[in-house]
């Protein structure tokens, strides 16, 4: 088995680092990549002989597990999935989990099926938002049967009460969840206001980015309108502070996006990082009722070749959020795939937050028509600066949106789009896996702390059931070096993982897939003896 677990060892990372100088070298040309094997592999036998391993499903059944929204302060984890909430405890997710069973009403599920929807895959209540909504209770919302509803669940104030059930009555979950569970819905829930990225209607194609749930207007992006938003996929949303004020924070939508061309006919796939504030109540004149701080980059996950073509990995899968000491500053961890015809495969990508902002604060992008390039927008900018939150350090005297000058207004729904691309760290993957026999879904990422330094350990979850640990070693090279420590079977079935989260307070991993649940420690020292004692 090696000593896998050598990264808390400086004497074993040097010792690492060695046999790193034996891997021949990646080749310049990505598709000719081997597909490298992992130092230890763990089947789903070898994982429940273990110490450091649980497994939960409702029944045998696939129930599309899928959100996982980690509660560390109460030990709890909340999982939506087909028709069931579940509360585990994220110290032993086997142990005492509460269950709340909440079908599509029969009319519904009639209706749905009635309208020709697959009643296996669609006519469910497949629970897509689970968000904490005060100290005692959850917000959450399901596609029920193509008709989307909410409710309020109680789950008690602490968790050895052991409470947990709905309390309210279902109300409209329009603007809250998408009508078809497989189009992905993304949520956060900022002062009791939920803002959702999903599609609005029954037929899918009114995408919006929406805030709902609250006390103001409802706002929304621009209908119809391919400029802001065109047939986005959401990924994952996040708040994220820009400089110490904390009316200047903003909420990020990562999203996958089909672009025509200037001949109206090729539809390329890019990967899009939106951003809006959350304080945005939408425009006084125009814009009303819609977001006046919206904007949107283009992120860019790609390989230079020696030869000088670039090949890109365009299709943003999962997205994982790293605070670090150093270099200070947050990390945004992308795994991507790509499906050209040429070659299939995924690459990490990992990208800093300072360079986000900088994107976000460079040149806006402009053309004079549509058959025109897009080039750096070169006129007179209003002010204040288009996407500039009100009552933040720039704009202490602009309360709201409302009071925003036309021209700022006006500028933003022409302007959406920031000239720049946003490239990753060093303008190359971390990792990139091609000629391989899976995918990578997924990513979550553990700071290890050694002696002789910070190290990133990224666990990477694949379309065939396994998530694999894996470290970057730097080098100068055009692709950076990785290393498979271990490669896990965390399901019997070889269904894709769905999501990853990691507890750092309990040193857990827990892993979903169509099948279930899964919870193993992140490093598993006692399974290897004293190697990392
Ligand atoms: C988790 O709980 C189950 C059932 O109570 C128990 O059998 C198992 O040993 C526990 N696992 C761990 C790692 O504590
Ligand atoms: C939390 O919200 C629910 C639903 O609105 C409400 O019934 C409950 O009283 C609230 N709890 C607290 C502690 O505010
Ligand atoms: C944020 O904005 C609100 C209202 O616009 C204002 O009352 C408050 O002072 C601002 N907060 C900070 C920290 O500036
Ligand atoms: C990378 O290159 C720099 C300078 O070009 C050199 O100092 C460093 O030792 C090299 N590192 C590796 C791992 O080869």
């Amino acid at each position: 088995m090696g000593r896998p677990e050598g990264l808390a060892r400086p004497p074993l990372v040097s010792a690492m680092a060695l046999s790193l100088l034996a891997l021949s070298l990646l080749s310049s040309v990505v598709s000719s990549l081997q597909q490298p094997l992992p130092r230890v592999f763990l089947s789903f036998e070898d994982l429940q002989a273990s110490q450091s391993f649980e497994h939960y499903s409702i029944s045998d059944k696939a129930m599309d597990y899928r959100i996982l929204q980690m509660d560390e302060d109460q030990d709890r984890m909340y999982v939506g999935c087909k028709d069931h909430v579940l509360s585990m405890d994220i110290n032993n997710i086997t142990h005492g989990t509460l269950k709340v069973f909440w079908p599509a009403s029969t009319s519904k599920i009639e209706e749905c099926q009635m309208a020709g929807k697959d009643p296996t895959h669609g006519c469910g209540n497949f629970i897509r938002v689970v968000q904490p909504y005060n100290r005692t209770h959850l917000f959450m919302c399901g596609s029920g049967a193509y008709s989307p509803v909410c409710v309020y669940i109680n789950r008690g104030r602490r968790p050895e009460e052991q409470v947990f059930h709905i309390d309210s009555r279902s109300e409209s979950g329009k603007g809250r969840c998408s009508f078809n569970p497989q189009v992905n819905t993304v949520s956060v829930m900022l002062n009791q206001e939920l803002f959702s990225g999903m599609y609005i209607d029954f037929m899918g194609t009114d995408a919006a980015i929406f805030r709902s749930l609250t006390k103001r207007n409802a706002v929304r992006t621009d209908q119809h309108n391919s400029k802001w938003l065109s047939e986005p996929i959401f990924i994952d949303a996040h708040l994220i502070p820009d400089g110490t004020d904390p009316n200047d924070s903003k909420l990020y939508f990562f999203f996958r996006e089909r672009l025509t061309d200037n001949s109206g006919n090729t539809k390329n796939i890019h990967t899009m990082v939106a951003r809006v504030c959350p304080n945005d109540i939408g425009g006084q004149r125009s814009l009303v009722n819609k977001w006046t701080t919206f904007l949107k980059a283009r992120m860019v996950c790609s390989v230079l070749e020696e030869d000088g073509t670039e090949t890109h990995f365009d299709e943003l899968e999962s997205m994982f959020l790293l605070e670090t000491d150093q270099p200070k500053g947050l990390l945004v961890f992308g795994v991507f795939t790509s499906t050209s015809s040429v070659f299939k495969g995924s690459a990490v990508c990992v990208y800093n937050m300072a360079d986000i902002l900088t994107v976000f604060n460079g040149p806006f992008a402009h053309r004079e028509g549509p058959n025109f390039q897009w080039v750096a927008f070169q006129g007179r900018i209003p002010y204040p600066r288009p996407g500039t939150c009100p009552g933040g350090a720039f704009t202490p005297d602009i309360q709201t949106t409302k009071e925003f000058p036309d021209d700022v207004v006006t500028f933003v729904r022409n302007h959406p789009v920031m000239f720049n691309p946003i490239y990753p760290v060093g303008r190359r993957p971390l990792v990139v896996r091609t000629n391989a026999d899976y995918k990578y879904t997924s990513v979550a990422v553990d700071q290890v702390m050694a002696a002789d330094g910070n190290y990133q350990v990224l666990f990477l979850g694949t379309d065939k059931g396994t998530v694999q640990k894996v470290i970057v070693l730097p080098s100068n090279h055009s692709l950076h070096e990785d290393l498979i420590l271990e490669e896990l079977e965390v399901f019997k079935n070889q269904a894709p993982v769905t999501n990853l989260r990691i507890s750092s307070k309990k040193q857990q991993l827990y892993v979903s897939s169509e099948f279930g649940v899964s919870q193993v420690s992140l490093h598993r020292c006692h399974a290897y003896g004293s190697a990392c004692a």
